[in-house]
């Protein structure tokens, strides 16, 4: 089960899909969970939806990113390096010294001018050099607005993993996971999002389209278990989260409470989460139309937005049966 779920993880954080340009992740994602729904579409913003019906008249809509953050070329110059600027919340430290890949499989590496090493070292002192001696070389292999990755790096510790993009394919893993076996008198749409790295704007829209009566949405979250870390109550493996705020969403009291009596029901140990920045597309869910019920599940995340995000495949693997769990509610936390 743990190994199965760990070949799923590596392969869909492997994929090339920062935001805007998750054509290829869109297209694996939509394959595996193909067998597990009635109907699938994407959207013009690139969200993927798919749809699995119910006898209720009720909608629950399932959520995770597809996409992931990168770096897209804003120039080239004579001697073939590119500059570049952030798609999504980059990190300076996290990215000088790593490797990159273009959609077009052109690889390259991320340095800066030897005068500029005096850290902290800003993205426009960066460069990504791309292995050629000018621009007409380079301009072959790539060319300003494409967007390349963090490189991915699968490391397989066990039961824990890292990789880039575990925020948030993790999570479309756990989806995939819990669409095998839902069993919902719902309408459950299961949507992998676009574009949520740069402020959740394809939930906003996959969201206004589907009018759920229910969202759950899936996400990384921090975790306050590294040396020296600020207090935050999320640990690696105590389990999926009961997220209660970020700094997009605050959970309603009946959502937090239908979570944890869920839990409960089924044996599932959660653990609060209260996280003090960041933000996910449960806000998305829960602002559309005239408002909505929508919680989030989280799974804690050492290093986010790094090129090697750590979590714990227990925590998924329990996330997958809590988001199932909750779908399979008869009452949902609506009026
Ligand atoms: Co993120
Ligand atoms: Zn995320």
């Amino acid at each position: 089960m743990l190994s199965e779920f760990k070949e799923t993880v590596r392969k869909v954080t492997e994929c090339y899909g920062p935001s805007g340009r998750e054509d290829r992740a869109a297209q694996l994602l939509a394959d595996m969970i193909r067998p597990y729904v009635d109907e699938i579409r994407r959207d013009a913003l690139g969200s993927v939806i798919g749809v699995k019906k119910g006898t209720s008249g009720k909608k629950v809509m399932l959520s995770a990113h597809m996409d992931q953050i990168g770096l897209i070329v804003l120039d080239i110059d004579d001697k073939g390096f590119a500059r570049f600027a952030p798609v999504g919340g980059i990190d300076p430290e996290m990215t000088l010294g790593h490797d990159v890949v273009f959609e077009n499989g052109t690889r390259g590496v991320i340095s800066c001018e030897e005068k500029d090493v005096k850290p902290p070292v800003k993205l426009k002192q960066m460069f990504i050099d791309i292995g050629c001696s000018g621009r007409e070389e380079a301009e072959k292999k790539i060319a300003v607005g494409d967007i390349c990755v963090y490189a991915p790096h699968f490391v397989d510790m066990g039961e824990r993993v890292a990789c880039c993009a575990l925020d948030d394919r993790i999570c479309c893993a756990i989806l995939v996971e819990a669409m095998k076996t839902i069993k919902s008198s719902h309408d459950i749409y299961c949507v992998f999002t676009s574009q949520e790295e740069v402020g959740c704007r394809g939930a906003k829209a996959a969201a206004y389209s589907i009018d759920p009566d229910f969202g759950i949405n899936l996400d990384v979250t921090g975790s306050a278990d590294t040396p020296e870390c600020d207090p935050m109550p999320m640990k690696l493996g105590e389990g999926p989260t009961v997220k209660y705020i970020d700094r997009s969403a605050v959970i309603t009291k009946p959502v937090i409470d239908f979570m944890h009596k869920v839990a409960d029901k089924h044996r599932i140990k959660v653990q609060n989460e209260v996280l003090p920045y960041g933000g996910t597309d449960a806000s998305a869910v829960q602002t559309t139309k005239g408002g909505k019920a929508a919680c989030c599940v989280s799974v804690a995340t050492r290093y986010i937005h790094s090129p090697i995000e750590t979590a714990d495949l227990n925590d998924c693997l329990a996330a997958a049966e809590f988001v199932r769990a909750m779908a399979e509610e008869a009452e949902l936390p609506v009026e």
